[in-house]
């Protein structure tokens, strides 16, 4: 196939490019999580802008109770089901605690990893001023870098909990001097995360890259939810997040109804049946 039909028949793929287009508008883009082939497709064809194979795995899917087991093979496998499920957003992989925090060359061998075995288009990290020079290199390598800054999950130990970060004056001054170094060190876009919204519409108006707000008011230029606070699947929803639908009773009432039809003699019926 020529390049150029290739770029025509990728002409609606959500690109860093594309996002950077969208900064400062009015319609504010759309980012969810996504662990696996069966929801990003769903997602990507209810036209979700952005999929993040977020560490958030450890949480949601392996009933840790932090980020911080998660390992890079682990966003690796799950990064090749999202990535094969998306046929327009934009795969985003994230780099679990561990996998950049040693020294920005493991930083940069590991996205690489996350883009040649994952699949990936981008990579998120967590962090600030302490991510500079590990986002430049990330960058050089000419690998997309979503930063993240504000309540960084992996960072729960010096946090002393998943606390809003950015309250009072030095609060604010820290996370501001966060949000300009991952700019200036070239990330593409940058969550904000559980910080207060008038700080997040201050950063999204000081920055020339889109923000992404978690926990941060209305005001960003685009959102991010976690796909199990979204659909209810877990036993509690945090204060920031909406639930859109209760999927986990939906789950829970078809697993009751086939347990009394298996118990009843009624499943499998004839027509589930061979002759
Ligand atoms: O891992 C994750 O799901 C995240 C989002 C909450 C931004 O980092």
């Amino acid at each position: 196939m020529s390049t150029v039909t290739q770029s025509a028949k990728r002409e609606h793929r959500v690109t860093t490019r594309s996002l950077q287009r969208r900064k400062g508008k009015a319609e504010a883009f759309s980012m969810l999580t996504a662990y696996d082939h069966v929801f990003s497709r769903i997602f990507d064809e209810a036209g979700i802008d952005v999929l993040l194979v977020g560490d958030s795995v450890g949480n949601t899917v392996q009933g840790e109770d932090s980020t911080l087991p998660v390992t890079l093979d682990e966003i690796v496998y799950h990064s090749r089901m999202v990535s094969r499920g998306a046929r327009r957003a934009l795969v985003v992989g994230d780099m679990p605690f561990g996998s950049y925090q040693v020294s920005p060359e493991e930083g940069v061998r590991n996205a690489i990893r996350l883009v040649k075995d994952g699949g990936v288009a981008a990579v998120k990290l967590e962090g600030g001023r302490n991510v500079k020079e590990t986002i430049e290199r990330i960058v050089a390598a000419e690998i997309p870098v979503m930063a993240h800054v504000g309540l960084t999950p992996q960072a729960i130990h010096r946090m002393g909990g998943y606390r809003v970060q950015g309250r009072g004056e030095t609060g604010r001054e820290q996370v501001i001097a966060d949000a300009l170094a991952v700019e200036a060190a070239g990330a593409f876009a940058v969550v904000l995360e559980g910080v207060p919204a008038d700080l997040a519409k201050e950063i999204t108006e000081m920055l020339a890259i889109p923000t992404i707000g978690i926990g941060a008011g209305v005001d960003c230029d685009g959102q991010v939810l976690v796909l199990h606070d979204l659909l209810g699947l877990t036993d509690w929803t945090p204060s920031f997040a909406k639930q859109y639908a209760n999927l986990g009773a939906l789950a829970s009432q078809a697993a009751r109804a086939y347990a009394d039809d298996v118990a009843q003699r009624k499943f499998p019926g004839d027509e589930h049946s061979f002759s």
